[in-house]
């Protein structure tokens, strides 16, 4: 049966036309609402009181999961059955912060090696033990990877600022934009530069670009090629192509193919993490995931707070027609989780045909963008209040900052409650220039602080939602063989771009190569 033909799918949509007429101001009048809609999971509170959902929407989302058989699905996910159904593979990424006893056992040994060597790699360089070729201590890590090898490792770095060791400066290369990787090295020791090429495939151009210009900048100053094996690692699934490089098997750190990249900062990806806080801290990260896994496997679904956040988002985007999804963390340290989680739910859930090929039939995943409040304030938020655009959005706060009981930090928290609530409830006002419509629903999540184990746990939240959705879209969270096209056409225009004739293009792309050529300086 499809889908959209499902008994509860049919009933949600019929809820949808009632729901939409009551102004969403007016969900919320209920003294109790707060305390029947938000969740608590570890150190997290999800508020989705300010969503527009009442029991019998959420009892009928819940039938649609039921009918979906969600919780054999979750037990799929857990055990290693092979979920990433189009590659034949499973998605272990929670094994890799399970306890030792509950991973799966063919994986369990890997992942207790592999983790046991990253935390001992990275206190080693942290501690001195491991030095550059000239016995000077490491105190520069640029990173070099991209998409899933770099969104997770950088957000986490920069969101763990105030645990990380001072000592360190950590550079992160990702864009085939020569200037990037200049940037990265302008000014650094090579004595003491550690670079980490992380790349599941190792044949990334992006990441081998980058690679090979940085050992070129690495061999012109120290000129001795053995040094290298102080000076590079490689997190690859592919050790032929890291030692072919010239990184020696002892630097490789294991990325199996049972990890998607997007969901890799849990593994050896997470090695500039390591370093950064430590091996203490990266645990800590891993047990603040474990956390939300322990609950997400056990929860019933009334208290399952990956499984709620999905629901809310299936029926925002399925049910009442919104196709934009907003995240507004209210956190310098955390502004680069709308990046990370638009790749996490877009490259997962960007999918249109289901388990057996053919179309969903309905829509997938929402676009999803963001940016940091409150600099969003004084730049988009005025389309989200008076533009013609529907959408959704996720507040992320901070309860206990560092900067906690200051001005500063009461303006930031109170900034974002504020929006919440101008987006759910407006103004009217005579002037319809003034008039702010609001009716977005919206989510608030409160860290009680930032620590490894809360962001372990956010980051885990938002991973096993996007399995929920890709659930019951019946459609494989795990591939990606959209984003292959692009590079295959990038090929032949890069061999035109460098001189070769623009045949066989259309009208518009043998142009534009044209026009940049003639632009070019002559030889
Ligand atoms: O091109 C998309 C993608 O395959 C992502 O899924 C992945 O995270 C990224 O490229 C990097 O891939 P790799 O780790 O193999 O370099």
């Amino acid at each position: 049966m499809s889908l959209n033909n499902s008994p509860a799918w049919k009933r949600l949509t019929r809820l949808a036309a009632p729901s939409i007429e009551t102004r969403l101001p007016e969900w919320l009048t209920t003294t109790d609402r707060f305390e029947r809609f938000s969740f608590r999971v570890g150190h997290l509170l999800v508020d989705l009181s300010k969503q527009r959902i009442n029991q019998e929407i959420l009892d009928t989302l819940f039938e649609l999961t039921a009918e979906r058989d969600i919780q054999a699905r979750i037990n799929d996910l857990f055990s290693g059955s092979p979920v990433n159904f189009t590659e034949g593979r499973p998605a272990l990424h929670a094994a890799l912060r399970a306890p030792r006893s509950d991973r799966p056992a063919r994986v369990a040994q890997d992942i207790e090696e592999t983790t046991h060597r990253i935390l001992g790699f990275a206190d080693a360089v942290r501690s001195g033990g491991w030095c550059g070729h000239s016995g000077k201590t490491l105190t520069n890590i640029v990173h070099i990877g991209i998409g899933g090898s770099h969104l997770g490792p950088e957000l986490a770095v920069q969101a763990l600022q105030s645990a990380a060791s001072p000592r360190l400066t950590i550079n992160f290369v990702a864009n085939v934009d020569d200037g990037v990787l200049q940037n990265a090295v302008a000014g650094l020791d090579p004595d003491r530069t550690l670079f980490v090429i992380a790349s599941k495939s190792f044949t990334t151009l992006e990441t081998r670009l980058n690679a090979e210009r940085a050992r070129s900048w690495f061999l012109e100053r120290v000129n001795v090629s053995e040094a290298m094996a102080r000076h590079f690692v490689a997190v690859t699934a592919n050790v032929e192509a890291a030692a072919e490089f010239g990184i020696p098997a002892t630097n490789v750190y294991p990325l199996r193919d049972w990890v998607g990249g997007r969901y890799s900062v849990w593994s050896a990806v997470g090695l500039p993490v390591a370093l950064a806080v430590g091996g203490q801290g990266f645990s800590e990260l891993l047990a603040g995931a474990q956390t939300v896994d322990a609950h997400f496997a056990s929860a019933p679904a009334p208290e399952n707070v990956p499984l709620l956040l999905a629901l809310a988002g299936i029926w925002n985007n399925n049910f009442l027609g919104v196709a934009n999804h907003v995240i507004l963390p209210y956190s310098d340290r955390l502004k680069l989780l709308p990046s990370f989680l638009q790749q996490l739910e877009m490259e997962s859930n960007g999918k249109h045909v289901n388990h057996a090929g053919d179309d969903v039939g309905v829509h997938t995943a929402p676009i999803i963008w963001g940016g940091e409040g409150t600099n969003g304030q004084h730049a988009f938020h005025q389309l989200l209040h008076q533009g013609t655009r529907s959408f959704t959005a996720d507040f992320v706060l901070i309860a206990n900052s560092q900067a906690a009981g200051t001005d500063h930090d009461r303006w930031l928290l109170a900034n974002g409650i504020a929006q919440s609530q101008a987006m759910m409830s407006g103004q009217t006002d005579p002037d319809p220039h003034r008039e702010v419509t609001g009716e977005h629903a919206t989510t608030t999540i409160v860290m009680d602080s930032l620590t490894p184990h809360s962001l372990g746990a956010l980051l885990a939240i938002y991973e096993h939602k996007v399995f929920c959705q890709g659930v019951i879209w019946d459609i494989n969270s795990f591939d990606q063989y959209g984003v292959e096209l692009g590079k295959r056409l990038a090929r032949p225009i890069f061999d035109q771009l460098a001189g070769r004739p623009a045949l066989g293009q259309d009208a518009s792309t043998r142009g534009l190569i044209e026009s940049i050529r003639k632009g070019e300086p002559n030889d």
